[in-house]
């Protein structure tokens, strides 16, 4: 979902419009705009995509300064546009977006039917216009202190009654003046410009009017006037904070002559390669520095016995390399959770460990809740158990950035495509550095073995540029001729089984074709009684420890008349017989083919869905961020 609202001495709508263009990439289904004007709340809904909208608000222009808007990814209630927001109280004077789940809305429902507020939705959200008019109309009789506004006092109250992880944001018919954002674990910012105030879930959606931006923090409520900014805390407080200055410029968040974001984003990895190199990785010049400059302090790695590391999707995928590299260069058992499972059934607590959460946007909710279970968990505990947290993001101020006291940032600038590419590059490199680190601190790898490894790592931008050179035009022609293929299977061995799984997620997110990556060896235990002409199989089969092995697995597959797909930089002798189909690669150190092997992948899914002419960078049904559990 999206937040975006503005308040100043422009036409509101266009404004919110663009900021909610801006947001497309965090995936929705219906879309809305609230503005205040000449007493009256104008709200426009539409489902599907913002044009809907658009063509909608075009029959009723309003010279509006203030509103509000939001893209709905549905969670409680159908994709419709009753259920789209904003959502306005009985008398239809306050409108409300939300993005989160407001949890106690059914019981909160209730008493509020029970008072005679009629309900047009199926939302969990539509409690929260409801709730701020309840309280406006009947405010408590203790005393409170002193609020500026009444609406905004209305609007503490609420928020006060409300459980869940929520960002909201407010406007009144009766209170023309005022915009009021609150935030309760979801993200909003805040912009600054001249006379005009902003808000929204993400920056896209402000830059290009300002780049003066404060993101609030949980437990925090803004009051936005033409005059200014008030934040105050949800006991009422006034608190004081400055805006700081966006390290983002319009033109990142454009596709620069490239036809879809996920392309650009694509071709933008040999830069992200080479920012993480020049970031983290030191010149061996020098013999008794560390190669490796991650500013982490020592006691995160103080007698480590054990890493624990937690992530959804394409970072749970990364997570897995990073296991395969902890383990095999820096010897501490390493294990990979998917968040959502890990907060509801950790490991038993041990001592001495790692707790790494992976999580490009920074605000994934179950990847938050995991770590702040683990958090609580190990509180008042005796010293060796108690959390030593790392974060790996791509946004160092998200709510990750707030939550663990050390980050890895991953300097992939920002990731508009909902499928993750260039970030999950990164979040390699973040591990490379990260176990070669450790390897180097523990003294597991000799110091020659490290610096090969990291001569090798800086040779990789380049190869990537010349996968990306060769592999374009053949990853497109050879689209051509899935067309009506249904399922694909994606085998990997060792370091390149998750790049297996990553390549099946990709294609099955925006091609929407089912795919799925398997351990090479496993395939004869299930997968390949799904085996016949219709089913391709992608193969990794990269020199090195399981080469041969992948070779003969994929013999196996070709003997049920498989296509099959080699992802090798073998082009001669008996990989270059059996497969139907090469997408070269370089030949690297093992140990680094995950992140050229990936690539050619990457390619084909997005050739794949954009020859199907589908929408690659908002695939349906899916979100950048999920924000909600
Ligand atoms: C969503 C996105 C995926 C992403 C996952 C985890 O499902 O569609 O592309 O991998 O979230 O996101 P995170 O921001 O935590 O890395």
């Amino acid at each position: 979902c999206g937040i975006v609202g503005y308040i100043g001495t422009q036409a509101a709508t266009e404004i919110l419009l663009a900021g909610l263009e801006k947001l497309e990439y965090r995936g929705y289904d219906s879309a809305g705009i609230a503005t205040v004007w000449e007493g009256e709340v104008n709200c426009v809904r539409a489902k599907g995509k913002l044009h809907n909208l658009r063509s909608k608000l075009e029959q009723v222009e309003t010279p509006a300064q203030i509103g509000i808007g939001h893209t709905r990814w549905a969670t409680h209630g159908k994709p419709e546009e009753y259920n789209a927001h904003p959502h306005m109280d009985t008398a239809m004077r306050i409108a409300v977006v939300q993005n989160g789940i407001v949890e106690n809305y059914r019981e909160l429902r209730e008493q509020l039917k029970q008072k005679g507020h009629q309900f047009r939705s199926e939302t969990d959200t539509e409690v929260i216009p409801h709730l701020i008019a309840e309280f406006l109309k009947n405010p408590p009789s203790v005393p409170q202190s002193f609020s500026p506004s009444d609406l905004l006092e209305a609007i503490r109250q609420a928020v006060n009654h409300l459980e869940g992880a929520f960002a909201i944001a407010v406007i009144s018919a009766d209170y023309p003046d005022e915009l009021i954002v609150v935030r309760q674990q979801a993200p909003l910012v805040i912009g600054f410009g001249q006379g005009e105030f902003f808000c929204a879930s993400d920056t896209p959606a402000i830059v290009s009017y300002t780049r003066a931006v404060l993101p609030l923090e949980n437990g925090e409520i803004a009051r936005l006037t033409p005059l200014g900014v008030e934040i105050y805390n949800f006991a009422g407080d006034r608190l004081k904070k400055q805006p700081r200055m966006l390290n983002l410029n319009p033109t990142m968040v454009e596709k620069q002559g490239f036809k879809h974001f996920m392309l650009k984003e694509i071709h933008e990895q040999p830069g992200v390669v080479r920012a993480s190199l020049e970031a983290y990785f030191n010149n061996l010049g020098d013999s008794n520095q560390s190669p490796i400059n991650l500013g982490l302090p020592e006691s995160l790695y103080a007698d480590l016995e054990q890493i624990h590391i937690v992530a959804c999707g394409t970072s749970w995928h990364a997570a897995l390399v990073g296991k395969h590299l902890i383990e095999q260069l820096a010897g501490i058992s390493t294990q990979v959770h998917y968040a959502s499972e890990y907060r509801y059934a950790p490991s038993p607590l041990t001592a001495n460990t790692l707790i790494v959460g992976v999580t490009q946007s920074g605000e994934t909710a179950d990847t938050l809740a995991a770590l702040a279970m683990e958090k609580e968990r190990r509180q008042g505990k005796e010293p060796k158990y108690q959390a030593r947290l790392l974060g790996i993001t791509n946004r160092p101020e998200s709510s990750l950035g707030h939550m663990v006291p050390h980050i890895i940032s991953t300097l992939a600038g920002i990731e508009i495509g909902v499928a993750a590419t260039k970030t999950f590059i990164a979040q390699l490199m973040a591990f490379y550095a990260l176990a070669l680190d450790l390897a180097y601190r523990r003294q597991t790898v000799s110091l020659d073995k490290l610096v090969e490894i990291i001569n090798g790592l800086r040779q990789i931008p380049k190869e990537i540029e010349a996968t990306l050179a060769s592999q374009e035009s053949l990853t497109e022609q050879l689209a051509h001729e899935f067309a009506e293929t249904q399922d694909f299977i994606f085998l990997g061995r060792g370091i390149n089984f998750p790049i297996a799984l990553e390549g099946a997620l990709k294609l099955k997110e925006i091609s929407y074709i089912h795919a799925e990556g398997y351990p090479a060896g496993e395939m004869k235990h299930g997968p390949i009684a799904l085996l016949d002409a219709k089913v391709p199989v992608v193969a990794i089969a990269v020199p090195g420890s399981v080469y041969e092995k992948v070779i003969s697995n994929s013999q196996e597959a070709k003997a049920r008349d498989s296509r099959l797909i080699g992802v090798t930089p073998v082009k001669d002798g008996e990989a270059a017989e059996i497969f139907n189909d090469l997408l070269p690669v370089s030949n690297v150190d093992e140990l680094l083919s995950p992140i050229l092997a990936v690539v050619p992948l990457q390619l084909l899914a997005y050739h794949i869905a954009a020859r199907r002419g589908l929408d690659v960078d908002q695939p349906r049904n899916l979100a950048k961020s999920v924000t909600v559990e």
